[in-house]
């Protein structure tokens, strides 16, 4: 049966049903418009009926937000916790879905990201939250990876994930503004991961003027889905002719939709 058959809502009541809900590991993440709040509960029990491997039922509480992108949830049914434990690509994961970003979301992006590594690359995971990203890629590919994020309780996640996953030979992750990590790793990088799309253009020039030509960059953004990438490429010509550079345009896709008419994108472009 599916879920919203099972919850014999009116016709005007299905109207704020919102079927689409993530689930991680035993954990899933629903949306309740304020219009079906005194169905808050009935929704959230019937979705734990229909999947009996769910322990906990949270709801979005806000949009992400901040500088660490952190979203509030309200529970609904279940273990009463915001601790998840998620797989994905083969690796596991484990994190407070309340103090740090995550989205099952770029499952597939993280997998696209490892098939284009190379045997022992040296790659800057910018903006790296928990860790997802640098695992995923590690966990399949000899590398030597810095994982740079200013959220201190996702760091401490990102180490136990690293842990978990047994590849502290291969990723490290720092505490730290990007901006400053950039200059010390002059040079350095083969790959730099840039997934923070809301504000990631304010730290092309960084990237664009620290790292080396032959590097390979992925740049994350929002754009009208009409016309993804056209306003991005421009930035990105436009910032690497200002630091003397040149770039190649290797890849673009659309990662997943995100609002009405709004989707994420990724540009890969190379440094010349
Ligand atoms: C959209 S999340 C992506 C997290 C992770 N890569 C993932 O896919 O789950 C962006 C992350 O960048 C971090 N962040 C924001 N500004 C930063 C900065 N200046 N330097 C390093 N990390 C930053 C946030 O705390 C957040 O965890």
């Amino acid at each position: 049966m599916r879920w919203r058959d099972a919850l014999d809502l009116t016709d005007a009541e299905l109207k704020h049903f919102v079927s689409g809900f993530d689930v991680l590991g035993f954990t899933a993440v629903i949306e309740v418009r304020p219009e079906l709040e005194n169905k808050k509960t009935l929704l959230a029990g019937q979705l734990m009926k229909l999947h009996p491997r769910l322990k906990t039922v949270l709801r979005k509480k806000s949009a992400m937000k901040g500088e660490y992108r952190v979203r509030e949830f309200e529970w609904l049914a279940g273990e009463k916790t915001t601790l998840a434990e998620y797989y994905e690509n083969g690796c596991c994961f484990k994190f407070d879905l309340a103090r740090a970003y995550f989205s099952p979301r770029l499952a597939t992006e993280r997998a696209r990201i490892r098939g284009l590594v190379q045997e022992g690359e040296k790659i800057l995971a910018l903006f790296a939250g928990v860790g997802p990203f640098p695992i995923v890629i590690a966990k399949a590919k000899s590398i030597q990876c810095l994982a740079v994020e200013l959220n201190p309780y996702a760091v401490e996640a990102m180490n136990e994930n690293i842990a978990l996953n047994k590849v502290g030979g291969r990723v490290t992750a720092v505490c730290a503004d990007a901006r400053e990590v950039l200059p010390e790793k002059k040079g350095w990088a083969d790959r730099v991961l840039m997934p923070l799309p809301y504000t990631g253009s304010d730290f092309l020039d960084d990237v664009v003027s620290n790292q080396k030509r032959g590097c390979t960059v992925h740049f994350y953004g929002f754009g009208p889905s009409n016309d993804l990438f056209s306003a991005a490429k421009k930035l990105i010509t436009k910032k690497c002719a200002a630091h003397g550079r040149t770039c190649e345009f290797v890849g673009e896709r659309r990662v997943r939709p995100y609002a009405p008419r709004i989707s994420q994108f990724v540009l890969d472009f190379v440094i010349g």
